[in-house]
């Protein structure tokens, strides 16, 4: 089964008390979510391969480790998932980005694919999924299968919150992915929301509603 990874540093759960707060106003929303996305960046990549190399210093020749060149790919859904992309990408600047277009039926619960376009070379990378919500599970599920359908293979999935039955869907339908999440949150509501979570993120990240 894949691990879920809670990144729980003091800096990402103080930026996630205000994420979470029904008075931040839009513009703080989306700073800190680009905020806490850079710092779960950084517990992302933690375990990225490494090459030595060996560089003059000024004051004597030493071995020195450099990135191994892995590529990555960051694929946001659509909306919210796109705030999350520009904090990833000040740590990772070289990352290619794809993007999924899923909005979950209100009625149904279940995800409706209405976009999708990768980079070419998608195959070859190391792919992060990356939604601020995984509430029933289903639509970070369709955009790990939309990706294995076109033989991407390697992906990770970084969310903000979880419900424990979006984790258990993913863990069951994908166990070779491994989540991060900032908070693993209680339950989901008669309604499919996170509780207490942050209520709707696309709309909190964009104004809408
Ligand atoms: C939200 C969220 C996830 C999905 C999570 O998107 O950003 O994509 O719901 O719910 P699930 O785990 O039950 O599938 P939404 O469908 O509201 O679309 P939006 O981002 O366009 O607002
Ligand atoms: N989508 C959201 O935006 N928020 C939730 O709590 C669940 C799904």
């Amino acid at each position: 089964m894949g691990k879920l990874v809670i990144c729980d540093h003091p800096l990402i759960q103080h930026k996630l008390t205000f994420i979470r707060d029904k008075e931040t106003n839009t513009k703080d929303f989306r700073e800190l979510v680009d905020e806490v996305s850079t710092l779960m960046a950084f517990e992302i990549t933690r375990d990225m391969p490494l090459d030595t190399i060996t560089v003059h210093t000024p004051v004597a020749e030493t071995e020195a480790k450099v990135l191994s060149g892995r590529m990555l790919g960051i694929i946001p859904v659509l909306r919210a998932g796109l705030g999350m992309v520009d904090g990833i990408l000040k740590l990772i600047p070289a990352a290619k980005v794809g993007h999924i277009g899923l909005f979950r039926d209100p009625e149904t619960l279940q995800p409706v694919e209405y976009y999708i376009n990768l980079p070419t070379d998608a195959p070859d990378r190391l792919l992060i999924v990356v939604d601020p919500m995984l509430a029933t599970g289903g639509s970070a599920n369709a955009a790990i299968a939309a990706l294995k359908n076109r033989d991407c293979t390697q992906v990770k999935l970084m969310c903000l919150i979880a419900a424990p039955e979006g984790v258990a869907a993913v863990q069951a339908a994908h166990p070779d992915v491994d989540i991060y999440v900032a908070a693993l949150d209680e339950k989901l509501n008669d309604h499919g929301y996170i509780v207490p979570g942050l209520g709707d993120a696309g709309d909190r990240m964009f104004g809408t509603k």
